[in-house]
């Protein structure tokens, strides 16, 4: 009997068509196109309109990866939906991509792990297909950043944009295949990439408003520091769990934050830059949708082929970590 192999059926990625330029950050607060350049690596990002919410950006993209498979949204049994900017606590913005769409045979869910959402996001949905609970899950990562930027702290404003990305997963035939996961995480790092207001801890006020708590905060310095760390160590587990080497890799998708982290990475990895993808100078850092974005320009754009053998690695606030090796 052949081997069931559970991979990528579909990818669709969703940019907002308006830009934010490094010469417009310019005039918001106390920087340079020069700074952000040779310190992060971008140089434009995407930014949603007033009138789209994460929910637009996750069904744009879901639609596309649905049109790419051939497939309809009444084939999905799951979705699911990483984000750290869902449209409102609850409903999941889950279901309100499942009425957008009309994939009204889907169960639906919403996951945070913040940058690190979209990988397990992938490993969930490879769980549930593996064991034949369902045959098609939708694992988006969609992100509006923009909303829980502060515009006044050059610190954290010049890095984020507005993205969203799909897979759909389930059985190939005989193509491609997802070979390995590994997830990590320790919460003792949380205080150092969050956003305090706006959930039971300090639930929307004046006061919350007023000091600025529904903004992202980042201690930039440690959090690049961990970030080169911890995704070096999670891209060596994985590809020892799958028994591989790193130079069995075609190529290395890494979450997109800012390219001194991917260089760094590279390096202790022992890995050619060259094989690593990056987007962050035309997207900035998308969080959970960085990597499902990268990976369906890249694969668009014919660069990433069937048969490529590619690490994903990510890492965020929580601290997250994840990777995967994805044969396409
Ligand atoms: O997605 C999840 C993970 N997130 C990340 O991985 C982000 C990780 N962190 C980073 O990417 C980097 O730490 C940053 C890009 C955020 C900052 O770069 P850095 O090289 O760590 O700079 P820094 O924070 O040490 O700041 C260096 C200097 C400071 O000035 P002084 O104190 O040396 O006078 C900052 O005030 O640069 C200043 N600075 C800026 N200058 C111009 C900070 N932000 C800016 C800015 N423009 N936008």
């Amino acid at each position: 009997m052949s081997q069931r192999r559970i991979g990528i059926l579909g990818l669709g990625s969703y940019l907002p068509e308006r830009i934010l330029t490094n010469a417009d950050l310019e005039k918001m607060v106390d920087t340079s196109d020069q700074w952000i350049v040779e310190r992060t690596g971008i140089k434009i990002r995407h930014i949603a309109r007033d009138d789209q919410a994460t929910s637009d950006l996750a069904s744009e993209a879901a639609r596309r990866a649905l049109n790419k498979s051939a497939l309809k949204a009444e084939d999905i049994d799951l979705i699911i939906v990483a984000t750290v900017t869902g449209d409102m606590p609850f409903p999941s913005t889950s279901c309100i991509v499942q009425e957008k769409i009309g994939a009204f045979g889907a169960a639906c869910m919403d996951l945070n792990a913040a940058c690190s959402g979209w990988l397990y996001s992938l490993d969930v949905a490879w769980q549930f297909v593996k064991n034949g609970r369902y045959r098609r899950v939708l694992a988006i990562g969609s992100e509006k950043l923009t909303a829980i930027t502060d515009w006044k702290d050059r610190n954290t404003c010049i890095l984020f944009g507005d993205g969203a990305g799909a897979a759909i997963i389930g059985e190939t035939d005989g193509g491609g295949e997802i070979i390995s996961s590994y997830l990590g995480a320790d919460g003792r790092w949380g205080k150092l990439l969050y956003m305090p207001g706006g959930g039971s801890r300090y639930p929307a006020s004046h006061e919350t408003v007023d000091t600025r708590l529904h903004y992202m905060k980042m201690e930039g310095k440690e959090v690049f520091k961990q970030a080169v760390i911890a995704m070096a160590r999670a891209a060596e587990s994985v590809l020892q769990q799958a028994g591989m080497k790193a130079e069995e890799i075609t190529w290395v998708i890494p979450h997109q934050a800012n390219i001194r982290i991917m260089s760094a990475v590279a390096k202790r990895l022992a890995v050619p830059f060259e094989k690593f993808i990056v987007t962050v100078d035309h997207c900035g850092n998308l969080s959970a949708a960085s990597i499902p974005v990268a990976l369906d320009e890249v694969v668009s754009a014919g660069k990433i082929k069937s048969g490529d053998t590619v690490l994903l690695v990510a890492f965020g606030g929580g601290f997250t970590w994840g990777s995967m090796i994805v044969r396409m």
